[in-house]
């Protein structure tokens, strides 16, 4: 594998003003960077072809698990969001059926993501995945990764402080909600949930 930092899928300013430029420079091109650097020195020279982030992540832990997952997470953090008209419209299709029979309402699904995310102590990522057939919300610890625990990640949210101490200061559950209301890509939940449906 290279460790070259993959381009964001949308300009620096795109999520403005859920998320500004200021704050998508620094964590995609510091933090997301950063991630990939520390990774490249660490094992650099020893990785066998085929590797990805998500193999070596698997196969790891202490600070080479921390930045591939780091790095992984982002990847995907940066999918999971996207600007308007597609950031924040709802889920359609077989997806917006299973959230339905899963919670009830897309409404219930919001309630307990902004529970989770608000309620989670420290650093680390809320994440919608399918755990053993079904839905659910849960957070991770730091670097963390649902992958990990034999869960399939369908949509992710960064709650390190870096991802939205700029735009909002300490207000996490602002950042939830319009993480939730704004930002997030359904159609990108969807084609995971679909791509794990077909895997069953
Ligand atoms: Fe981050």
């Amino acid at each position: 594998m290279d460790f070259q930092l993959n381009p964001l899928p949308y300009a620096r300013e795109a999520l403005e003003p859920w998320i500004g430029r200021e704050t998508l420079a620094l964590h995609h091109g510091e933090h997301h960077a950063g991630y990939l650097e520390k990774l490249e020195k660490l094992v650099g020279e020893h990785v066998k072809p085929g590797e990805t982030l998500e193999s070596i992540a698997l196969s790891s832990t202490g600070p080479v698990f921390d930045n591939a997952a780091q790095a992984w997470n982002h990847d995907f953090l940066w999918r999971s969001m996207a600007p308007a008209p597609k950031g924040g419209a709802a889920p359609q299709g077989a997806l917006a059926d299973a959230i339905d029979s899963r919670f009830g309402s897309l409404g219930e699904l919001r309630r307990e993501f902004l529970e989770i995310g608000r309620t989670h102590f420290g650093s680390g990522w809320l994440w919608l995945v399918v755990d053993d057939f079904e839905l659910r919300v849960l957070s991770t610890q730091d670097a963390d990764m649902p992958l990990r625990h034999g869960q399939t990640p369908l949509l992710t949210c960064d709650l390190w402080e870096h991802a939205y101490y700029l735009d909002y200061r300490n207000e996490r559950e602002r950042y939830l909600e319009n993480f939730f209301d704004h930002l997030a890509n359904w159609d990108f939940a969807a084609a995971n949930w679909s791509a794990e449906s077909a895997r069953r």
